[in-house]
């Protein structure tokens, strides 16, 4: 399935998984496999700006790790309370600014749109971390990492999504690129956080094969992968509306017994409820996985997009 070519990544923006066409995604997932244990230090004169306006363990830890190994520096900030944004200083100036101390900016913002607008002000290549709701290109590029290195292809799988599919940004991310390699989808939702129409309309152009349902045991034995997501509280405009659906799903031991033997459970953490730690010891665990997974993902962003592989 993969071929080697040349990189088409160099200096480009990566915002939204849809900029990237199924060439590009396949060429970064051949240079993680590449990198997943070689540690070349090949960006050691780079400097990387990580900005997190939002909370983050795994995405920031793991671009840091990504950067370090690779041998290049990190500079940034995971609080803007410490930063001139506290005192006013406008987005766009904190942009304007950085862009001239650093060679890539890595961006999470809480607002949708916001990774685009820092884009539209940089001359260097900005990589979304998450903006909002919307998008999560990068934890994209981990999940389809993980399920081919777990399924050894993505062709004719299918996947169940499970959770917040209305709030979900690696959701609206993921379902995308996997329309783009044949894979099956499966919507499953508590009443009110269904996949937004506007996402299924871009599944429908695509030609995408997917079904929605809010009965998980009906499907259970069709999907090769379960992807359970968080409710994303912060999120929610109304305590209330959260308070309702918090709680409606847990994925435990028994009940992966309805489960094919094989399925790969996958969750882009962090997990509250939603999956029971008895699934932990299981063979059926692929969420420590994914987060292991995003260095050998990010350090294949960061070579490709500096222009090192
Ligand atoms: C996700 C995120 O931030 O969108 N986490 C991550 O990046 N691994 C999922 C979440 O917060 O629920």
């Amino acid at each position: 399935m993969f071929f080697t070519k040349k990189n088409p990544l160099k200096w480009r923006d990566i915002i939204s998984i849809n900029d990237l066409s199924k060439d590009d995604i396949i060429y970064l997932l051949q240079q993680a496999a590449k990198l997943e244990r070689y540690n070349p230090r090949i960006i050691t004169d780079k400097v990387i700006a990580s900005l997190f306006f939002e909370p983050s363990t795994r995405t920031r830890l793991s671009f840091d790790a990504a950067v370090k190994r690779l041998g290049g520096q990190v500079i940034g900030f995971d609080n803007i309370e410490t930063t001139s944004l506290k005192k006013g200083e406008s987005f766009k100036d904190t942009i304007k600014m950085i862009e001239q101390y650093a060679d890539v900016i890595v961006i999470r913002h809480p607002k949708e749109g916001s990774a685009q607008l820092a884009a539209d002000i940089s001359h260097i290549p900005v990589i979304n971390a998450g903006d909002g709701s919307n998008q999560h290109p990068t934890q994209t590029l981990v999940d389809l990492y993980t399920i081919k290195k777990e399924k050894g292809k993505l062709e004719g799988l299918t996947v169940g999504f499970l959770g917040d599919l209305k709030f979900g940004r690696t959701v609206h991310s993921l379902a995308n690129a996997l329309g783009l390699f044949g894979v099956n989808i499966v919507f499953i939702a508590p009443k009110g956080l269904e996949m937004p129409t506007e996402y299924l309309k871009e599944l429908n152009e695509k030609n995408v094969n997917y079904s929605q349902t809010s009965d998980l045991l009906s499907v259970a034995q069709s999907l090769d992968v379960l992807y359970v997501t968080r409710i994303q509280e912060e999120r929610f405009k109304n305590r209330k509306d959260y308070k309702r659906v918090a709680g409606s799903y847990t994925i435990n031991k028994d009940l992966l017994a309805n489960f094919r033997q094989d399925v790969l459970v996958m969750h882009p953490l962090p997990r509250l409820e939603e999956i029971n730690q008895d699934v932990d010891d299981t063979q059926n665990q692929g969420y420590f996985k994914q987060a292991g997974n995003a260095v050998a993902v990010r350090k294949a962003i960061l070579a490709t997009v500096l222009g090192r592989v």
